[in-house]
């Protein structure tokens, strides 16, 4: 596991926010930047990413600007699917649960300046998130499928895990339905009798 937690200077801060703000307001010239909200599986957002133009040297990596806007609220930790990536907290804050390989559990807390890095067998889940959340990033080498650890010990890609979690709501919905046809059932007996 490379994950780490290392620290930034409130100048580097600083300088991250000069350089994100001058990255949005070009946004609009920009053809190959571009914003991806992502949902959970109920289609509820909880992240916005913006992916920059891509760095080609000396690694290529890709800036990634992220808006959190809330926790996963899954109770499962999840990888990235990238190599490597690193994320440095420019506004806000938030507090992680790692999944460490020997399966136990560590939360810590991120502030301003704190800079949180992941390989690519890195597990987390973000649990609390302070208003106005804003991280940056850069990521390189899109690897592999991202997806949760269920249990801790199973890993689901993602988008098995969350049509799962469609089909799961959707026949507790159905269940729903079936007793409220026994209940106006019942209602149209009563009033018969
Ligand atoms: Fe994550």
């Amino acid at each position: 596991m490379t994950s780490s937690l290392s620290r930034i200077s409130s100048v580097s801060v600083r300088a991250l926010l000069g350089g994100i703000s001058g990255a949005l307001t070009a946004f609009d010239r920009n053809p190959v930047a571009y914003t991806r909200v992502i949902a959970d599986a109920h289609g509820s957002p909880y992240i916005a990413r913006t992916y920059l133009p891509r760095i080609p040297r000396p690694v290529a990596m890709t800036p990634l600007i992220h808006a959190i806007h809330r926790p996963d609220r899954i109770r499962w930790c999840h990888n990235h699917p990238w190599r490597r990536s690193r994320f440095v907290v420019v506004s806000g804050g938030y507090s992680e649960t790692r999944l460490l390989p020997d399966r136990s559990r560590v939360t810590r807390r991120l502030s301003v300046g704190d800079v949180n890095s992941f390989g690519r067998d890195d597990f987390h889940s973000i649990d609390a998130v302070d208003p106005h959340t804003w991280t940056v990033g850069l990521v390189a080498d899109e690897c592999q499928e991202w997806g949760f650890m269920v249990d801790d010990v199973e890993f689901v890609p993602s988008d098995r895990y969350f049509r799962e979690e469609r089909e799961t709501a959707a026949r507790e919905l159905l269940r729903e339905a079936e007793w409220i046809r026994l209940l106006a059932w019942i209602d149209a007996s009563a009033r018969r009798e």
